[in-house]
């Protein structure tokens, strides 16, 4: 349902959203992935790099079958490099550290600001110096009648993934602040349908820079 839903809300929009900053990942080597739903970014991630090591951490098993099931069908070259995690992001195990690229499209949209603020910085310690965050989400802009289409847009889609999958939060989380704090840096920025979904490019500081943490690895 959840493809057919987006299509028919959205037709490509939020494909094209996820896809804006995927040059960027090209020359990525381990990437880490969260709540990467059906494995349609993974696809395109793998076909843009056929170097990099995928980590890709889901909650939903369904998701992870069409996941896999999309990817069997594209006859990967070596599917050996990428491995699927059934687990909770908010539990904060990572399979694996030094990550150069960390992808979460419409993904932070399903916590709070305070589970985004725990959520960050424990990625933020699995990050190499460098990487680079790839994120797509919805977004309020702040006056004018953007606001109120992206208000109704909203209303509707939190009640439906309300009663249809239990979503707790009732709104969307302040992401930034954090990411600012734990030391990336907004380096890109696109926004579609009347300023309501956005692609964003994070980074982190190089090997030779020291953010809040100190320097990562
Ligand atoms: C709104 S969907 C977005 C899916 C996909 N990234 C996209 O762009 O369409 C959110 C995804 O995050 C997953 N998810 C939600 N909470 C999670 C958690 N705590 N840990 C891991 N995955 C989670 C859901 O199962 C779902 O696949």
């Amino acid at each position: 349902m959840y493809r057919t839903l987006e299509y028919a809300a959205f037709g490509r929009k939020l494909e094209n959203q996820r896809c804006e900053f995927l040059k960027d990942a090209s020359g990525a080597k381990r990437a880490l992935l969260l709540g990467d739903g059906d494995g349609r970014f993974l696809l395109e991630l793998t076909k843009c790099n056929e170097e990099v090591h995928i980590d890709s951490v889901e909650a939903s098993a369904k998701m992870i079958e069409r996941a896999q099931a999309c990817l069997r069908k594209a006859n990967l070259a070596d599917p050996a490099r990428i491995r699927f995690h059934h687990g909770n992001a908010l539990l904060g195990e990572w399979p694996n550290k030094g990550y150069d690229l960390v992808v979460t499209h419409f993904f932070l949209d399903c916590f709070s600001t305070a589970e985004v603020d725990r959520l960050i910085p424990s990625i933020r310690r699995v990050c190499a110096p460098g990487a680079k965050w790839l994120l797509a989400e919805f977004q309020q802009p702040e006056a004018g009648w953007r606001r109120w289409h992206a208000c109704c847009w909203l209303f509707a889609m939190y009640c439906f993934f309300r009663i249809t999958t239990g979503l707790e939060p009732l709104g969307l989380p302040e992401y930034r602040t954090a990411l600012s704090k734990a030391g990336f840096s907004l380096k890109g920025k696109k926004l579609r349908m009347g300023q309501l979904i956005c692609s964003e490019l994070w980074t982190l500081p190089g090997r030779d820079a020291e953010g809040p943490y100190g320097s990562a690895d």
